[in-house]
């Protein structure tokens, strides 16, 4: 099969393989989405017929071509070869365990085309773990999407020692093409980025209720109602610019490493105050409404994320 610029393989058809699959869809990709359970194929196409559908009925619908045809782009397979074979873009998505992995890229590997590249969605594993020793290994990389990724569009590119730079260059161009929001990384770094700020609030969130200074659903509402809001728009470093007279410089002034310190040495999320927090949720937000309260989430996040780009269309008319 020739090379097409315009095809794109998807490998696993669970959550994010699926939210790949919309979003190329989207931007006028023909994308073909493989699964080894036909099972799973087969609730994939029934989840992104019955959502696109929602979505345009809502006015949410990514890109600009109609509802049908973005459907029309995507075709279902349980066959490798045809997904894979010529793809321009292959974005794996399969369950993160590191043997599953190394083998679906060793897999990729075999039948790749020599212009083609490779990402893989995993949220933690370095891909030097999995794509060392391979002969297109200069061509794959981490291509980390944000949950949920059709509403929430950061993408980490996280490269390999040996990957291609521009290969990450040609990869942050196509996230940009298909209204991701892409930020590379020079290096493998353990948790990569988004996961290690996301961390950092955590760990500082559960130190203060475990020193007793604040309830579990308080220090939430320290996010949501207040620093979140900003963090919709702009993210920390910008927010200390403009918080102070004379800029950033100014607002690296105030004792930011003396309240850091105060905080004591990280915690290990455990013990005691573990049962509690979870004892807690499970009272407010029971196992049994998770799903409940996860689309609840979207909703909103997908209302947010409509707002934004209505407000950069403003901007960008202003
Ligand atoms: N769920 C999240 O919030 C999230 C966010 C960012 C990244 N990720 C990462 O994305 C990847 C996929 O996560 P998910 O939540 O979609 O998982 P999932 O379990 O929902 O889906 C995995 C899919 O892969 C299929 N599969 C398993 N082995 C396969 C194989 N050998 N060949 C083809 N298909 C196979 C399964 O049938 C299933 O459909 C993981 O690496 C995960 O860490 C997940």
């Amino acid at each position: 099969m020739a090379f097409s610029p315009r095809k794109i393989g998807i490998i696993g058809s669970g959550l994010i393989g699926r939210s790949w699959a919309m979003i190329f869809a989207s931007a006028d990709y023909k994308v073909v989405v493989y699964d080894n359970s036909a099972a799973q194929l087969s609730n994939a196409k029934e989840e992104i017929d019955k959502q696109l559908h929602g979505l345009s009925e809502q006015n949410l619908l990514r890109g600009d071509i109609p509802v049908q045809k973005q459907i029309e782009n995507i075709e279902f397979t349980t066959n490798f070869d045809a997904c894979t074979k010529g793809a321009k873009y292959i974005q794996e998505c399969i369950p993160e365990l590191i043997d599953l992995k190394r083998k679906i890229f060793n897999d990729l590997d075999n039948v790749m085309s020599d212009e083609s590249i490779v990402g893989s969605s995993t949220s933690a594993i370095p891909s030097s773990r999995f794509t060392n020793g391979l002969k297109h290994k200069s061509r794959m990389l981490v291509v980390h999407p944000t949950n949920p990724p059709y509403y929430v569009p950061l993408t980490e590119l996280v490269p390999a020692p040996w990957t291609d730079s521009d290969v990450v260059d040609e990869v942050y161009r196509l996230m940009q093409e298909i209204r991701q929001v892409p930020v590379k990384l020079t290096k493998e770094v353990y948790g990569f980025v988004l996961p290690r700020v996301h961390h950092a609030v955590l760990m500082e969130s559960w130190k203060m209720v475990q020193d007793g200074i604040i309830s579990i659903e308080d220090v939430d509402k320290v996010m949501s109602d207040g620093l979140g809001t900003r963090y919709a728009f702009m993210g920390p470093l910008e927010t200390r610019h403009l918080n102070f007279k004379g800029g950033f410089k100014d607002g690296c002034k105030p004792h930011v490493w003396e309240v850091s310190n105060d905080s004591g040495p990280n915690a290990r999320l455990e013990g005691p105050l573990l049962e509690i927090i979870q004892e807690d949720f499970n009272k407010r937000i029971p196992l049994e409404t998770l799903a409940e309260r996860r689309a609840w989430r979207d909703t909103r996040i997908a209302a947010l994320s409509k707002f934004k780009r209505d407000m950069s269309n403003c901007d960008n008319n202003a």
